[in-house]
């Protein structure tokens, strides 16, 4: 996709919505793998540092109601949200990234948190594809994503597929920016998106490009109705979305059905300990 220039107001929305991330997979693993140094920092920025408390909100509700066992952090990019997660009580946090820079730096960030803590956190990092998760069926508590699902080549199939790696009754708990709704946030927010971010991001990662997909990857995603209906068609259930940042992100959750009554331990039907 040719990006448009800086001054261009982001694209409408496409009439039913679309299916997957604007650019194709190795475009968009090609560009986080450019904007690692700087991506932290951009990040802090542009939402006023608010994205911190947004994604401990995030690990809060993933860990709630017994689920702070295993939990899967998807695109997890340079770690915030698998470090928020360990921080917020999980006892394993799994995060996995396409990008291996993004990884790196994901460990010099949990490396730096032992040092001040005297203990490493409990997280263990791995490259993997969030169409094709490394992972058995059913081996979650909780998982989560933030500002990834924008980036799949196909949303519902990503969904499906975290859905997949949870265990009846856990929790999938997305957060991403969405499109406006009221008009004139949209305007002004549009107008944000459109120049400021591209102009601050291209210039201090110095990749602008990256920061003008951004905007026109945020109006061409669905919807937060939409997406309620995506992850209820994933199999989620009690799909619910709550807007923040002044409406511009919106965290979803769901959970799988509850599946049979667990086995008793002991029993032959118990399988082994997990660990
Ligand atoms: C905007 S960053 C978000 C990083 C992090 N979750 C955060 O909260 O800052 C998007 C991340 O999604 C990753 N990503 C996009 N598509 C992916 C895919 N199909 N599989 C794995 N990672 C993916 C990118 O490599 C990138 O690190």
């Amino acid at each position: 996709m040719t990006a448009p220039p800086p001054s261009s107001p982001p694209p409408p929305p496409e009439p039913g919505f679309r299916r997957g991330a604007l650019q194709p997979a190795a475009e968009v693993r090609t560009m986080f793998g450019r904007i690692v140094a700087r991506y932290d920092l951009v990040n802090r920025l542009m939402t006023g540092g608010r994205d911190v408390a947004w994604r401990r909100m995030v690990a809060r509700a993933a860990v709630a109601g017994g689920r702070d066992g295993r939990v899967l952090d998807v695109a997890t990019g340079t770690g915030d949200l698998a470090l928020a997660l360990a921080e917020a009580g999980a006892r394993t946090v799994v995060g996995v990234d396409f990008v291996a820079p993004m990884l790196r730096a994901a460990d010099e960030k949990a490396a730096k948190v032992a040092v001040r803590t005297g203990q490493f956190p409990p997280v263990a990092l791995v490259v993997g594809d969030a169409l094709r998760l490394p992972f058995a069926d059913g081996r979650f508590d909780a998982c989560t994503v933030a500002f990834g699902l924008r980036n799949m080549a196909d949303y519902e199939a990503a969904l499906r597929e975290m859905a997949r790696v949870l265990r009846p009754g856990g929790r999938l708990v997305c957060l991403e920016l969405t499109p406006y709704r009221v008009p004139v946030l949209r305007a002004i927010f549009g107008w944000y998106f459109a120049h400021i971010v591209p102009a601050v991001g291209g210039w201090l990662s110095g990749d602008p490009a990256a920061y003008r997909y951004l905007p026109t990857s945020v109006a061409a995603f669905p919807p937060a109705r939409e997406l309620e209906a995506m992850m209820r068609r994933a199999g989620l259930t009690g799909v619910r979305h709550r807007r923040l940042g002044g409406g511009a992100v919106a965290i979803h959750t769901g959970e799988n059905p509850p599946g049979p009554t667990a086995p008793v331990a002991g029993s032959p039907d118990a399988g082994p300990p997990s660990s």
